[in-house]
């Protein structure tokens, strides 16, 4: 069975596809493709259908040399029981998510993503939408970091299970 993981942020354009594609590469490196899957959603309706912003496609391109690819959608109830762990950008979007399920019978799958970081310690992946080239260029260092931590984490489930 593939462990299903599924990225959040606002608007689902820079951050949780940054963080889709940045994972699908390292799992690829890694040979875990088949293990290990994952998609991306946004707590809001603002970009539905959008393909990623360029200059996070750019950051990204820069740094690991790969395509970021995906269209824009909004997180949805179903996402709950489809997904093993549902990791926000920022505490606004986690608590948003949170809300969306009022019986709280999900709380355990969600969590923030750089609680996962080893190398960094900001607590949220800063919303880099208004910012600079500096903004994204440190989405995607949060993001490897993330990722490498949340690969770790998953591989000891898997493992155990
Ligand atoms: P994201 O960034 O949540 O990382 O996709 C944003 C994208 C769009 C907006 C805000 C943040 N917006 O306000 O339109």
């Amino acid at each position: 069975m593939t462990y299903k993981i599924l990225f959040v942020c606002l608007g689902n354009i820079c951050r949780s596809p940054a963080a889709e594609n940045i994972m699908n590469h390292l799992l690829k490196e890694r040979g875990l493709s088949d293990k290990i899957s994952c998609d991306s959603a946004g707590t809001s309706n603002y970009h539905i259908g959008s393909p990623p912003d360029r200059r996070m496609s750019a950051a990204i391109a820069k740094k690991l040399n790969i395509e970021t690819k995906g269209r824009a959608r909004q997180f949805q109830l179903s996402d709950f029981p489809e997904f093993d762990l549902i990791l926000a950008m920022d505490k606004e979007n986690y608590e948003n998510i949170l809300a969306c399920d009022r019986t709280g019978a999900y709380d355990d799958k969600v969590h923030l993503i750089c609680d996962f970081c080893s190398r960094h310690d900001l607590k949220e992946v800063p919303d880099p939408y208004y910012g600079d080239v500096e903004g994204f260029n440190l989405v995607v260092d949060l993001l490897v970091d993330a990722c490498e931590g949340v690969i770790k984490y998953v591989e000891e489930i898997i493992c155990n299970s």
